[in-house]
């Protein structure tokens, strides 16, 4: 209990911020913050000898991370500093309060506190007015210059407003709009843009959160010739759909959906442009390969399939099968959600819940047996028998082995 060992060491001991905010409005949160009016380091140390956990202590800030078996996690914070400036200096002690730790956070509804001790445990410490605008649904900063101290902020806001239902205050949103105009977000590294644009594009709704980056003209800082076409917005509505088809089929896969979204979202800038915005938000090389793989492969097949949807020559689940073998979720649904044709849709939709599941009885062993030198041949004749079963021209091993033998 982290109340008692604060007891021990005589330390007040709050959960603060996030963890707070999400219990009174009964939000699940499992990403305990707390805060601790002394030494955090030290406390968090005591937490993990006691309860047999690990700890991650940066003693720079006076911040550690103590991970309990379970997978929790409780972040906890110093009001009181002390580190060392230089090898064999005094320590450098900086000394502040509840009250300050919680004033440099970003909006009014982050900075309740209750205490943790037994003396007074559970009062809830309210410096800012944050019951209040709990109550009034809204978000609001602590003062003026919150976006100019941190630019992500802006983002923040955005995503609180869409994920909670609660409003960007009128002053805050005047805020935001001068620190766009100022240009205060030109200096956000490409980093902390990414991070904070994949945090936007993994919520519920992203949607929403898109059209209000638009509407407050915060798109183009992501890459100057980003913004929300009617296409674009038509896309990313239908992975909305996608997505919820995807997870009622409860497959058990892992899906990124951000990924999904910033296809869409980036959906009709140019290659140049796909790869300007992956270089602005400073994407690792690795993955930005993996980026624009995926969003050629979806092209490429959307192209495919377009041409040949229309025909009148049938498509075959084999030829379905060979397009979209391969394709991670991503770009399949990415797919699903680009094309403007319902044929197209139900072909990946098929693949999706019946075709990449099909497998043949027989397999290379048969082939040795058979007496077949292995070599590239294998998989020619595997794919012809695989065709063969997705088309419905074989059900039974025997149908298999005589398509070998043919
Ligand atoms: N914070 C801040 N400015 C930022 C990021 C964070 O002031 N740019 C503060 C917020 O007050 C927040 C706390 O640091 O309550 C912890 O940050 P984080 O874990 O990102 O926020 P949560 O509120 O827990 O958000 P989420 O529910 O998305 O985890």
């Amino acid at each position: 209990d982290l109340g008692k060992v604060g007891d021990e060491l005589e330390l007040p001991v709050y959960a603060v911020g996030g963890f707070v905010r999400d219990l009174l409005l009964g939000a699940e949160n499992d990403d305990i913050d707390v805060s601790v009016e002394g030494d955090g380091i030290l406390f968090a140390e005591a937490v993990a000898t006691r309860m047999g956990c690990r700890v991650k202590s940066h003693a720079k800030f006076g911040t550690a991370v103590i991970v309990f078996p379970d997978g929790l996690k409780v972040d906890v914070a110093s009001t009181r500093l002390e580190y060392y400036e230089t090898p064999g200096a005094l320590p450098t002690v900086e000394r502040s309060s509840l009250k300050m730790d919680l004033y440099r956070r970003d909006f009014t509804i982050n900075t309740l506190a209750v205490k943790l001790n037994a003396e007074g445990f559970g009062t809830l410490i309210d410096y800012f007015g944050a019951y209040r605008d709990l109550r009034e649904k809204t978000i609001r900063v602590l003062h003026n210059l919150s976006f100019v101290e941190d630019p992500t902020r802006v983002f923040r806001a955005i995503r609180f407003e869409q994920r909670l239902g609660f409003p960007i205050s009128r002053h805050t949103e005047n805020l935001i709009k001068n620190a766009v105009k100022m240009g205060f977000l030109d200096k956000l590294g490409g980093r902390r843009l990414l991070n904070e644009l994949v945090l936007i594009l993994r919520e519920r709704e992203p949607v929403k959160a898109i059209l209000r980056m638009s509407g407050l003209e915060l798109l183009h800082f992501i890459h100057p010739d980003l913004a929300l076409t009617s296409d674009t917005l038509r896309v990313l509505d239908e992975v909305k759909k996608v997505i919820t088809w995807f997870e009622l089929l409860y497959l058990g896969e892992k899906v990124e959906t951000w990924v999904v979204y910033f296809l869409a979202l980036t959906s009709s800038l140019p290659d140049e442009g796909f790869w300007g915005t992956c270089t602005r938000l400073s994407v690792s090389e690795h993955y930005r390969e993996k980026l624009i793989d995926m969003r050629i492969q979806g092209e490429q097949v959307l192209e495919i399939m377009a041409r040949r949807a229309g025909r009148r020559e049938g498509v075959r689940c084999s030829d379905i099968y060979f397009w979209l073998r391969g394709l991670s979720p991503e770009v399949l649904l990415y797919i699903m959600a680009k094309t403007r044709s319902d044929e197209v849709r139900r072909y990946v939709s098929l693949y999706v819940t019946r075709l990449r599941s099909v497998v043949t009885h027989i397999t290379g062993n048969d082939l040795k047996v058979l007496g077949i030198p292995s070599g590239p041949r294998y998989r020619e004749i595997l794919d012809q028998v695989l065709s063969a079963r997705l088309n419905g021209e074989a059900t039974t091993r025997e149908d298999e082995m005589r398509i070998v033998r043919s």
